[in-house]
């Protein structure tokens, strides 16, 4: 594998036929390996009484039991491996809301398998051998800053290993080095473009091309407004620890029509969150997804709690997944109606004199759920009548999301920024 990427790869833009003998071939190679080498994953067969020869066909996979973060933490750290120590050439931890961090381990395979992944990933997003990429995904423990690292040096560009936070220097970098694309996470691209204006910088000046924006929900609301603000595309990378990091799909710049699924090392499902039944493509469901390269960790049928539909394939043969809506754990339940802080985030852009900074706080009132939007004021128009503005968003929620929300218009720069992934809600109910 070469750094000097002339195209696509041919798995690419194979026919469907040959895209599901090769998952058909790694899939029975990921059970296989898992079954023999992680005692978690035997147990976990045996005990659902299945085994890696039942697995004929890909529909097959839905006689396999979930993994699930608990799997994870039951087994922490290194428990549920499938490789020897020796042969681990890397961890990663994501920090998660409670207790223990969830540990993940690399082969040397799975390391490059990973940069070859992120590679074709900022190549699909539009990016070239020679760009200069700026990273500010958080360097770490968290796979975003070494996962677009790796993937961005693959593809032959120059790195700017910037990392999370220092916001004026990120402005610094991004002037002086001339990057043409920058990787990072839609809400802390705001912040950075809130101190770019401040700095009355002309974002048409700048030499950046492309935002490759993951690691959160985001609305396709929140593209157009970064499009415009910042000049560039904005396009989506999806990824997870459990699965690999940064770069498990991503969307093309020449569609920007969701995420293609790079399918050929993760096979995707999407299942009742309730029932755990398979759901035929096109369906709402909870994303599961199972490994078909990983050596360090293979993960079968793991259930991610992002919630998606499969879309097929339109710049690529591997199917697509809808934007993320959010995660199952995310997904407020106001007065019977289900929603989620994208679907407010679409509602606050949408409406003129808002700046998209905001944050959504539960509480209970009686054992009834309320919700109160505190929505900062755009700096630019602050003389905005604060009621007028308040009226206009209530009646957007109430009309295109059909709950009721008390609003707080906030003075610009209240609310906290966000230097990697934001928080959205405060639940005051815990
Ligand atoms: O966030 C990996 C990543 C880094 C992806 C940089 C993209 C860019 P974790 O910290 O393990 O890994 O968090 C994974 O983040 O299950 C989703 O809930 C959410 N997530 C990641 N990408 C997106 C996205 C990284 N494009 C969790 N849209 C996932 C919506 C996303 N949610």
């Amino acid at each position: 594998m070469g750094n000097d990427r002339a195209g696509l790869d041919e798995i690419e833009t194979a026919s469907i036929d040959e895209l599901q003998a090769l998952q058909l071939n790694r899939l029975k190679k990921t059970l296989n390996h898992a079954y023999t080498n992680s005692s978690v994953y035997k147990e976990k067969f045996d005990l659902h009484g299945v085994h890696p020869d039942d697995l004929k066909t890909l529909s097959d996979l839905s006689k396999f039991p979930f993994t699930t973060k608990k799997d994870l933490r039951e087994n922490y750290p290194f428990g549920i491996f499938a490789s020897p120590m020796n042969d681990i050439v890397r961890l990663h931890a994501s920090s998660g809301t409670t207790g223990k961090p969830t540990v993940v381990a690399y082969t040397q395979n799975d390391i490059n398998n990973w940069a070859h992944l992120g590679a074709r990933s900022i190549y699909a997003a539009g990016g070239r051998r020679k760009d200069k990429v700026h990273i500010s995904y958080g360097y770490g423990l968290f796979t975003g800053g070494l996962g677009a690292h790796y993937a961005a040096e693959r593809l032959g560009c120059t790195v700017i290993p910037m990392g999370g936070g220092q916001t004026q220097k990120q402005v610094q970098l991004i002037t002086d080095f001339d990057p043409d694309i920058i990787m990072v996470t839609p809400s802390y691209m705001l912040n950075i473009a809130d101190e770019i204006k401040r700095q009355n910088i002309d974002t048409k000046e700048l030499a950046l091309r492309i935002g490759i924006f993951g690691a959160e929900p985001w609305s396709n609301m929140m593209r157009n407004d970064i499009e415009s603000r910042m000049s560039m595309d904005a396009v989506d990378i999806y990824g997870l620890s459990e699965m690999m990091g940064p770069g498990v799909a991503q969307e093309c710049i020449e569609t920007k029509d969701g995420l293609t699924i790079w399918e050929d090392h993760f096979y995707p499902e999407i299942i009742d969150p309730i029932t755990g039944e398979v759901l035929p493509d096109g369906s709402e469901g909870e994303l599961v997804f199972t490994s078909l390269s990983k050596e360090a960790m293979p993960m079968i049928r793991y259930r991610t709690r992002d919630l998606t539909r499969l879309l097929p394939g339109s710049a690529r043969t591997m199917r697509r997944m809808d934007k993320i809506t959010g995660r199952s754990d995310d997904m407020l339940i106001i007065r019977g109606v289900n929603v989620f802080p994208t679907q407010i985030e679409e509602q606050i852009i949408r409406t003129d004199g808002l700046s998209p900074h905001y944050l959504i706080e539960v509480s209970k009132r009686g054992n009834m759920d309320t919700i109160n939007i505190r929505v900062e004021v755009d700096a630019n128009n602050d003389k905005q009548d604060h009621d007028i503005l308040i009226n206009k968003l209530t009646h957007n929620i109430k009309t295109f999301i059909g709950i009721s929300a008390s609003i707080n218009i906030e003075a610009p720069f209240k609310l906290p920024r966000s230097q990697g992934k934001a928080t959205r809600v405060i639940d005051n109910r815990l």
